[in-house]
């Protein structure tokens, strides 16, 4: 369901202070993502037309609007002092003045909530023709929640907050989620009637309940089907909770999709990841930012990767790493391989163990299978490096770049004193130091000639023994 029509609040500038931190709440991540990506996400699938964002009106409001600015039509109105919901409301009215019709209202540190569950609380709230909306959840024990007061007929009549709650109040168990739908006229008259007379001395958003009942306004409440949903991040045990439980949501999907995940408790896979079928991805693997895995991929145990582009047929052994990559199909990369940014592998090209590239572009069927360095450097297809090749990229001020060609093959323990240009077909001998430009199908060394004393090595032996 499209929602163009909506206009949608995110309340983002809380302080946070049971984090303990430095880094603003929504900053914190969830499987490597901000979490007000969360709910931002959520706008976007939901096609909901103006999104705005409260923040708080300091340096952490200035931190978390540049850190998304991946959603770059969100506006983001200013809280000056944190006084409560309503207040942070209030602030988010003051840019939507003279709007008309109905406000979605989120809550910043609530990631888990569904699109479905949305479009469904928003088909509810049209159908019933509420002028408030409450999407609920009915919990074992309430918490610090603040507790749904509900009439004989099941309608809300008020919220009543955790710390104001009487005894007889705790014991309901229907919660509020945080978040609403409301007509934006209904909630002006609110928001100017609410006061701070309560435990915390805050301005309670959720006072318009009372407020639209008094004032004989339909309002209703949702209960949502799975609780987990609802459930907000307050401190660190909380954020790595909704971690765990969240990256056992996206496996589920996945393995219903047509992937394996072996032990999927142990695996996490962020929401911008995209896997193909019949991949398969062993335990303790983790997948975050920008991915995207073609059809029979392999990733092995313990592998992470961070915004990377894996082609199909891709085996990618025990714990390698690979950040800002691009593999082509058929490559085999690992194990303990490390891919650094702006690394490209060619199909069918070998990247073997202990083996750490960077900026580097290797053609098709190109091998570096053991212990290398390659840095700003190109690599021409089937060319092949032995183990121990390295690439001196930086003498200590700049980089500089190494071009070897196509069909190459460089002896073991050699390394390439960049800038420098190895030609097609070339054969450099093992152990040399290149340090000027090879040309095409020479062979080259550049090490020591070998001296050979026969029988002096039990006579050197002995001559040392004496000093
Ligand atoms: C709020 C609700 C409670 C509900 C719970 C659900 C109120 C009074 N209470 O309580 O009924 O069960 O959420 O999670 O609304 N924020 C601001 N500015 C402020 C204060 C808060 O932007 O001045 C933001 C926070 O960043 C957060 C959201 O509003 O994203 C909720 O605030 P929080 O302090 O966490 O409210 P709760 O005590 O959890
Ligand atoms: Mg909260």
């Amino acid at each position: 369901m499209l929602m163009k029509d909506l206009i949608a609040v995110v309340l983002a500038a809380g302080k946070g202070t049971r984090m303990q931190s430095k880094t603003p709440k929504v900053l914190h991540h969830l499987l490597r993502e901000p979490l007000l990506f969360y709910p931002l996400q959520l706008l976007d699938d939901l096609g909901v037309g103006r999104r705005l964002v409260v923040v708080s009106d300091d340096e952490d409001g200035d931190l978390v609007s540049g850190s998304l600015a991946a959603f770059p039509e969100v506006e983001w109105p200013r809280q000056m002092f944190q006084k409560g919901t309503a207040d942070a409301v209030a602030a988010a009215l003051e840019h939507l003045d003279g709007a008309r019709g109905e406000l979605l209202i989120l809550c910043g540190d609530v990631p888990l909530l569904r699109r479905e569950t949305v479009a469904r609380f928003y088909r509810a709230h049209k159908e019933n023709g509420c002028g408030l909306s409450i999407l609920t959840a009915v919990l074992e024990a309430g918490g610090a929640y603040g507790r749904v007061l509900v009439d004989e007929e099941g309608t809300p009549t008020a919220i009543v907050e955790a710390r104001d709650a009487s005894s007889a109040e705790l014991d309901v168990r229907r919660i509020n989620s945080g978040t609403y739908l409301v007509d934006l006229d209904l909630l002006r008259q609110a928001l100017s009637a609410t006061d701070c007379d309560n435990a915390q001395g805050e301005y309670y958003l959720t006072d318009m309940v009372a407020f639209a009942r008094r004032h004989g306004v339909k309002v209703s409440c949702l209960d949502v089907d799975d609780p987990d949903e609802i459930l907000g991040v307050n401190t660190r045990v909380d954020l790595v909770h909704l971690e765990s439980l969240l990256a056992r949501r996206i496996a589920g999907e996945w393995l219903n999709r047509g992937v394996t995940i072996r032990r999927p408790e142990t695996v996490r896979i962020g929401p911008r990841v995209r896997i193909d079928q019949d991949v398969e991805i062993e335990s303790g693997v983790s997948l975050f930012g920008e991915i995207s895995l073609g059809r029979g991929t392999v990733v092995g145990v313990g592998s992470q990767l961070q915004d990377t582009w894996i082609g199909a047929g891709v085996e990618i052994k025990a714990y390698s790493v690979l950040e800002e990559a691009a593999v082509a199909a058929g490559a085999q990369i690992g194990p303990f391989a490390r891919l650094r940014p702006g690394t490209e592998i060619g199909p069918d090209a070998k990247i073997g163990n202990f083996v750490e590239t960077k900026k580097a572009v290797f053609g098709r069927g190109a091998k570096a299978s053991h212990l290398a360095y390659i840095g700003d450097a190109e690599v021409g297809e089937e060319s092949n490096l032995g183990a121990g090749t390295i690439t001196c990229n930086y003498d200590g001020f700049s980089k500089f770049k190494t071009v070897i060609g196509k069909g190459v093959f460089i002896g073991s323990d050699s390394q390439l004193v960049a800038p420098v240009e190895i030609g097609d077909d070339a054969l450099v001998g093992a152990g040399s130091t290149i340090t000027r430009k090879v040309a095409e199908n020479a062979l080259v060394t550049s090490r020591g000639r070998q001296k050979e004393l026969a029988g002096r090595g039990m006579a050197w032996r002995r001559d040392r023994e004496k000093k």
